[in-house]
Parts: structure tokens; C-alpha cells; sequence
């Protein structure tokens, strides 16, 4: 299988494949690879001749050091969960040197109010440092297509503007959120989760769903202090945030915009991991 640590490398493969009009999709990832990203890669197969993952834990999104050192990586593992599924999967995997090679700096954007709440409110230019490494990464593969999946839907809006500003001529293409049995949305901090709490974190896509149901049927507050009660009623489960949106400008829900589409969205802090997740309510 091939595994490329080098732009340079990464440049003489792409030719390669454009030579022969091979059509390239590209799946951006931060490693320790799951059954979620696995249903990107999967679907990246059905459209594009040659795969591209990229792993780079991007250290300008994280705004928590520790976060970042416990961040998992495990990049014998990731290879032997892909490369078994096709000749068209390739990896890259840069260090941080190759990919900052004019130092580790951020591209500022103006994504407002995209980033401005939830994960941007929470995480201090997480987006901004998220945009810098996708963009380093469109601008190097040009790829057809490139992966995003829903669980991080903020992220989608915040990559959908980039590619916007930059004027990125590639198709976006959303993939659905794989759950784990109970519910919970596979996530790589799932793993620092005790058995138990893991088990008990299904709560959190049962209050999406709860909120689903019963969206326009109860007041908003209601059901609001109902999920966050219930869920912080379970020991070391808090509710960072839980926002009803509207699903393009994210702005807040109101009556006068009820023909649109609305998402909810949560983060649930258990015992200093940070679980996110999002349901379409209409
Ligand atoms: P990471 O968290 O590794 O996620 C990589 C991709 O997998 C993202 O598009 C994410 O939305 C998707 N994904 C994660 N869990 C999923 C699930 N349960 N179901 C479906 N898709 C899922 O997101 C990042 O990395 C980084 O911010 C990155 C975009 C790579 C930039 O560093």
C-alpha cells in the first residue's frame, strides 16, 4: 500500500494519476480511524479512481495542549483498518515540519457568525486552524471530490465557506453519522471513555432524538431544560452547549423562519471529553 510522508512525493503521485485522467477523492483525517471515517472512505470508492486519506493531527486546531498530546495516533493500526479494502486507498501522513514548512502559522478568515458559536465559542480558533490545514490540503491533491462527514456539521458550513472564498473548483460531498450500537456517533475520544460512561453517553443521541420528536410540539425552553436535566443527571455528564439552528446560516431558531431547516446540536463534556453530535429536526 502506498504511504506518503512527502509533498514532494505526494506531487509525483498526483501526476502519475492525472496522466492516466484518474479522478482523485480526498478524505481528511486526523488518524485513529473508525467506522465513521471507514464509511468515507468507502464512499470515496464508489466515485473516484485513487483514494487519498490523509492522518495529520493538526496541532493549530487544537487550542488545549493536553488535548492534543492525548490526542490518539496509531498509524500501524490506521493502515492495517484500510488497506485491506482496496488497490485505489493511498495514505498521507506528513509531519508537522512538512506540512508548516514556513513555520506553524494560522489563516485568519472571516467565517462569522459560523465561528463564532459552539465548537468556535468553545475552542478558540479552532476553525481557523482547521481551515489552514484543509486548505493546505485542497491546494496540494486538487482533488475531484473531497469527504466530510456530518458529525461535525459546523465543520461542513466552516468548509463549504472556505471553498467558497478560495474558489475551489471540487464537489463537497457529506456522508451520514455512523453510530455505535447504542446510538453514540463513533468518534476517536470515544476511546477515552470508561466502558461505563460509554454505554451511558448513548443519552446524548437519545435527547437528539427526543428533541426531534417533539420539535414544534413543545416550546423550545421546555425541551431544552428537559434534555439537560436528564442528561446531567448521570454522574460527570455536563452540557456544554445544546442550540437549535438553522441548518445553513446557523442562526438561532425563530417562528418567522419555520419553513427552513433545523438542525440540533449538542456537546456533552464527561469527565473532560468533549462529545459532539447533531440531529436534522425537519
Ligand atoms: P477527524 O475528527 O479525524 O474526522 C475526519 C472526518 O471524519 C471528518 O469529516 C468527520 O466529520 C468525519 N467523522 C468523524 N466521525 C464520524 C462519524 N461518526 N460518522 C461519519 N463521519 C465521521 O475532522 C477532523 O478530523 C479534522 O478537523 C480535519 C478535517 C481532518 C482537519 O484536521
Amino acid at each position: 500500500m502506498i504511504c506518503v510522508s512527502l509533498t514532494k512525493e505526494i506531487e509525483n503521485q498526483l501526476n502519475k494519476s492525472r496522466k492516466k485522467n484518474k479522478t482523485i477523492g480526498l478524505v481528511p483525517t486526523m488518524g485513529s480511524l473508525h467506522m465513521g471515517h471507514l464509511s468515507l472512505i468507502e464512499r470515496a470508492f464508489k466515485k473516484n479512481d485513487i483514494v487519498w486519506v490523509s492522518i495529520f493531527v493538526n496541532p493549530i486546531q487544537f487550542d488545549n495542549s493536553s488535548d492534543l498530546e492525548n490526542y490518539p495516533k496509531n498509524l500501524k493500526n490506521d493502515i492495517s483498518k484500510i488497506e485491506h479494502l482496496s488497490e485505489k486507498v493511498r495514505i498521507f501522513n506528513p509531519t508537522v515540519k512538512e506540512m508548516y514548512k514556513d513555520g506553524v502559522s494560522i489563516n485568519y478568515y472571516d467565517f462569522e457568525p459560523l465561528d463564532t458559536i459552539m465548537e468556535g465559542k468553545f475552542r478558540k480558533n479552532h476553525f481557523n486552524g482547521v481551515a489552514t490545514i484543509v486548505f493546505k490540503l485542497l491546494k496540494l491533491f486538487n482533488p475531484n471530490d473531497v469527504y466530510f462527514g456530518e458529525k461535525d456539521f459546523q465543520q461542513v458550513l466552516i468548509i463549504k465557506k472556505l471553498i467558497n472564498i478560495e474558489r475551489f473548483e471540487l464537489n463537497l460531498i457529506v456522508s451520514e453519522t455512523i453510530r455505535e450500537e447504542n446510538g453514540l456517533a463513533y468518534s476517536s475520544r470515544n476511546n477515552h471513555l470508561t466502558n461505563s460512561d460509554r454505554k451511558k453517553a448513548c443519552v446524548i443521541y437519545e435527547s437528539l432524538i427526543f428533541i426531534k420528536n417533539n420539535f414544534k410540539k413543545k416550546p423550545l425552553n421546555i425541551l431544552r431544560t428537559n434534555v439537560i436535566s436528564s442528561i446531567e443527571k448521570i454522574k460527570n455528564f455536563k452540557v456544554q452547549y445544546l442550540e437549535v439552528l438553522d441548518n445553513n446560516s446557523l442562526r438561532p431558531y425563530n417562528k418567522e423562519s419555520d419553513d427552513s431547516l433545523h438542525r440540533a446540536f449538542i456537546c456533552v463534556v464527561v469527565n473532560d471529553i468533549r462529545l459532539i453530535d447533531n440531529i436534522l429536526l425537519n
